[in-house]
């Protein structure tokens, strides 16, 4: 029993921190197409916990050099939207820093071969840019197979 028990939890600590899949639910609403997907990538709600989700919204007036404000009725909606479909698993649910998933432990665990100059890379420029390497990252499928990254 205690053999298996140390087993299980070898397996827990060995499995990937998320899913090579985080699909985007498919009542976004339309606002969220909109409003956060003009300046990058719809990202999917399941990349953040909820905590995060509450933070992002929250500074939407000083969003990354940007002022990404909404009115209150998109607020609303966007808001709880997002938060309904946060990433779940508490282990995974972490508040990232600076609001980034790129700043999230899982993230820089996943991401930790790339060297420091392709993220510079022209077709890069930024880690947030998950659909330069991620060729079906709109779909939330972030595996393997579907990598391509720039060579310049
Ligand atoms: C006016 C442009 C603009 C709009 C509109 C906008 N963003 Fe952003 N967002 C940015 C910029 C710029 C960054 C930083 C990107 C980078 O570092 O490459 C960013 C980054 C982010 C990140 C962090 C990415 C990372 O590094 O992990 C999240 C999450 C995010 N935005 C969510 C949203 C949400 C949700 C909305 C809609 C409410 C939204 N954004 C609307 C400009 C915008
Ligand atoms: C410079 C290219 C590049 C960018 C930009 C990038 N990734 Fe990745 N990503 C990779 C590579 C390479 C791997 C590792 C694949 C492997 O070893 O299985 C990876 C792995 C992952 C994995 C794990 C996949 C699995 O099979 O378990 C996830 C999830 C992921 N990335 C999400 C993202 C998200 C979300 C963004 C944007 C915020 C992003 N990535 C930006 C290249 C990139």
């Amino acid at each position: 029993m205690k053999k298996l028990f140390t087993l299980m939890m070898a397996i827990l600590a060995i499995t990937p921190a998320i899913a090579a899949k985080v699909p985007m639910p498919s009542d976004a609403p339309k606002s969220y197409e909109s409003e956060c997907a003009s300046c990058h990538m719809a990202y999917p709600p399941g990349l953040l916990g909820e905590k995060s989700w509450q933070n992002v919204i929250s500074g939407l007036n000083k969003h990354f050099g940007t002022d990404a404000s909404l009115d209150a009725k998109d607020q609303k909606e966007i808001s709880y939207w997002l938060q309904k479909n946060a990433a779940t698993k508490q282990k995974y649910n972490v508040v990232a820093p600076d609001n980034r998933i790129t700043k999230t432990p899982w993230f820089i665990r996943e991401h930790d071969e790339i060297k420091a100059d392709v993220w510079k890379r022209a077709g890069i420029k930024s880690a947030a840019n998950c659909g330069a390497c991620h060729t079906t990252a709109a779909e939330g499928i972030f595996s393997e197979k579907s990598i391509s990254i720039p060579a310049k």
